[in-house]
Order: structure tokens, then C-alpha cells, then sequence
């Protein structure tokens, strides 16, 4: 099986999972949602640290071992990757505000297979692929850097906002302020906007076949979420949406 048709099968699976939480209306049983029907349980933390390890080590490692010859763009995108995962890995997980809060150990088998997946096919991208090396200063590395960026300080600081939540008072409270003035799940948004600027950088088939996953992973958990705030709340903002402002 050649490498781009592995990426086409991995967009097909991504378009299914979708549709399937979409339609089906399935809540991927963590968080909010979590719930003891899925089996073994695991220490939320470490569910989440052990859940994206892979994605911090399996990139890095391929493109860098890789006999593929390099730029400051492939080492940006390297940096990138390595910046989001020191902190979704290392960091996040041990800065939740949760208490004995578990999630299905199957919940964190299916995300390994899906950060080492992603993972593998971005670092092989960049590591095995005789790829046109591209220029750093050329427009699309500044955009997709900008909006990298972005995506980045958008995510960082909706997760810490829902973080601090819990910091004054216990249980679910209407976030406020900011983005969460539009949407329910700027945290959310800021992780799809991110991808997006990453596959706007790298111009190639994996990258972009991430920012879909991204996209088709969290805007249907967006509306999970924002579906369990209007039942919880009863004065949750009715102009809110779920992940995309004004729109879904
Ligand atoms: N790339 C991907 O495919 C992918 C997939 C999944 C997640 N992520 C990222 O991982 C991060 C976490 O995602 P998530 O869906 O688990 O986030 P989440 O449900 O919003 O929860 C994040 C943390 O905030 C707490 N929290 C959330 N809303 C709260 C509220 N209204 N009041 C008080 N506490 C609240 C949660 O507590 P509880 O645990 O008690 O609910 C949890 O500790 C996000 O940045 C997301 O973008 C990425």
C-alpha cells in the first residue's frame, strides 16, 4: 500500500467517525461524559498523559531519524508539533482541577493507536518523503505560522479559563467572557484552528489529513458538549453555539 493511499484510508475513517458521532449522536465517554459501562477505568491524568505520549515521541523521532534532507521549515514544523505536545502531554494533565476522575482505559487505547497513527504519517511526511522543501519566508509558512499561533493562544487560554472554574467552586459552571461568549467550546476551536495552520505550513497530504481528523474528532464532542449545557443549565446563553461562532 503506497504512502498517500494510507493517508486516503485514514481521511475515509476520519469522514465515518464523523458522521457516525454526529448522526448517532455517540459521546466519547470521558470528561463530562464519562461513564463506568465502558470497562476498566484509569486516573483521568494519567489516561491523558499515557493517551498523547505517543504523538509527542512517534513524530519527532521519524522525521528526525529520517534520511530525508531538511529545512528550517521542516525543523518549525518539528518545533511546532513538539511545543503542542510538551504541553498537551506533560503539562495539561496535572494541571486539571479534578479529583478521582477516570476515564475507560479503552478510551485511552483508541487514542494511542490515533496519536501514533497521526504521529507516524506526519513524521514520515517529513522523514522518509522526498518532499519540496519550502522556503520558511515563504507566505504560506508566515500564514500557517500565524494561525498556528493562534490556534494556539485560543486553546491555551480556553483551557485554562475551564481550568480555573473549578478553582473557587466545585461541579459545572457557565463559562463567561471571551470567546465563550459565542461558542461553548472555544477550546475546541482553538485545536481545529491550529491544525489548520500547521497543514497551511507543511502543504502536504498528512498534515492536511490531520486538520481533518482534528476537525471530525471535536466538532461533534463541540456539540456533545454544548448539547449537555443547555440540559444542565437552564440559563445557559441561548445565542451560543457549539464550536464554530454564528455558525454550528
Ligand atoms: N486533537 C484532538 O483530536 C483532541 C481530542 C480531544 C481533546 N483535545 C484537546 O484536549 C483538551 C481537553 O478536551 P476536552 O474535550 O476533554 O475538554 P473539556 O471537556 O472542556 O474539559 C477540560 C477540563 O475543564 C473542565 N471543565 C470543562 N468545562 C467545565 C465547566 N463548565 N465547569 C467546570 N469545569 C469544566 C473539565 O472537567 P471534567 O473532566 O470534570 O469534565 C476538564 O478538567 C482541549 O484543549 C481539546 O482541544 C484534542
Amino acid at each position: 500500500m503506497s504512502f498517500e493511499f494510507l493517508n486516503y484510508i485514514w481521511i475515509a475513517v476520519a469522514l465515518l467517525t464523523f458522521f457516525s458521532l454526529l448522526f448517532f449522536n455517540i459521546k466519547a465517554p470521558y470528561g463530562r461524559h464519562s461513564n463506568d459501562s465502558w470497562g476498566r477505568m484509569i486516573s483521568n491524568k494519567w489516561g491523558w498523559f499515557f493517551m498523547e505520549l505517543p504523538a509527542l515521541m512517534v513524530m519527532p523521532i521519524i522525521a528526525i531519524i529520517g534520511p530525508s534532507e531538511k529545512n528550517e521549515t521542516s525543523y518549525v514544523l518539528i518545533s511546532l508539533w513538539v511545543i503542542h505536545y510538551v504541553y498537551r502531554t506533560l503539562i495539561f494533565p496535572f494541571k486539571l482541577n479534578t479529583k478521582n476522575k477516570k476515564m475507560p482505559l479503552i478510551i485511552v487505547f483508541s487514542a494511542i493507536g490515533f496519536n501514533a497513527m497521526n504521529g507516524f504519517l506526519n513524521g514520515y511526511a517529513l522523514g522518509f518523503m522526498d518532499l519540496y522543501l519550502i522556503d520558511v519566508t515563504s507566505y504560506h509558512v508566515i500564514i500557517g505560522s500565524l494561525v498556528f499561533i493562534s490556534g494556539m493562544v485560543i486553546n491555551r487560554w480556553a483551557d485554562n479559563s475551564l481550568i480555573r472554574l473549578r478553582e473557587s467552586k466545585q461541579g459545572y459552571q457557565i463559562p463567561r467572557g471571551g470567546l465563550f461568549e459565542y461558542i461553548s467550546c472555544p477550546n475546541h476551536f482553538g485545536e481545529i484552528v491550529e491544525w489548520m495552520g500547521f497543514a497551511i505550513i507543511a502543504w502536504n497530504l498528512p498534515a492536511l489529513t490531520f486538520a481533518i481528523w482534528t476537525f471530525c474528532n471535536l466538532s461533534p464532542r463541540s456539540r456533545n458538549h454544548h448539547d449537555w449545557y443547555k440540559q444542565y443549565f437552564s440559563d445557559y446563553p441561548k445565542n451560543r453555539r457549539a464550536v464554530l461562532p454564528y455558525i454550528f
